[in-house]
């Protein structure tokens, strides 16, 4: 591994953005083989002992993984409640202490990816990056054009107003009185798509998450996960 920056060394480990490790450096939180360093210019690689605020960073290989969440799993590491949560399912071959970037509903299924790149995933969470997300989404009723053109326009929801959204009405189920609507939004505020629908009248029943930019589900099923590719990884890196 070639030497970097503290701070990026620090961001990477997930300790913090690349700013704020700034800040605990030059407010004399870390300490590098044994000396407080308060400095930007050094530079240090994973044989170098770093401490923050008394707790070793281990520089952990970076695993990027893209996981068929299903539904009934919690996107987080711990639950207080004893529930089932996403890296339950990964398996042995995962010694990294990766987390969700960003997330799911409980009940909603879908792509996730997780990392131990703590920039990586600053980086994406970001609403500049606008990366697209894809839902299905099982609704109540029938969409009228006007309703469609709102999702479409951006809404006001509570306390944001939505980015425009692209919406496709797939099915719709006139026993059950039911749509399946594809939409696409880049934003990812708390159960958006879910208020989304609701705000014109149209509940979700089942939600799942399809793409993640160019990502998809392809060759996994529900429970399951693999490795982004190298070239994956970049290109999402590339999108500033
Ligand atoms: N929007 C929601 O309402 N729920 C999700 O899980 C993801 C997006």
């Amino acid at each position: 591994m070639e030497k970097v920056r503290l701070q990026k060394f620090m961001a990477d480990a997930g300790v913090a953005s690349r700013r704020k490790s700034e800040q605990l450096i030059a407010e004399g939180h870390v300490v590098v083989n044994g000396k407080t360093v308060r400095e930007m210019g050094i530079k240090v690689d994973h044989h170098d002992k770093i401490e923050v605020d008394g707790m070793p960073l281990h520089s952990e290989k970076k695993r990027y993984i893209l996981l068929y969440k299903p539904r009934g799993v919690i996107s987080a590491v711990k639950d207080d409640k004893g529930r089932k949560v996403v890296t339950d399912l990964l398996e042995d071959d995962v010694e990294e202490r990766v987390y969700p970037i960003g997330r799911l509903d409980y009940d909603t299924s879908g792509l996730l990816l997780l990392t131990n790149d703590g920039e990586f995933a600053n980086q994406l969470m970001h609403p500049r990056y606008h990366v697209d997300k894809t839902y299905v989404a099982k609704v109540q009723g029938f969409l009228s054009i006007e309703e469609i053109q709102k999702l479409e326009h951006g809404m006001k929801l509570k306390d944001y107003k939505t980015s425009p959204a692209k919406v496709h009405i797939m099915s719709k189920d006139t026993k059950k009185n039911t749509s399946l609507v594809k939409i696409v939004i880049h934003e990812g505020h708390n159960h958006q798509v879910k208020n989304m629908f609701a705000a014109v009248g149209h509940p979700v029943e089942k939600l799942a998450r399809e793409k993640y930019g160019f990502l998809t589900l392809d060759g996994l099923v529900s429970g399951k996960y693999r490795n982004l590719t190298r070239l994956e990884v970049a290109q999402l890196k590339e999108r500033r």
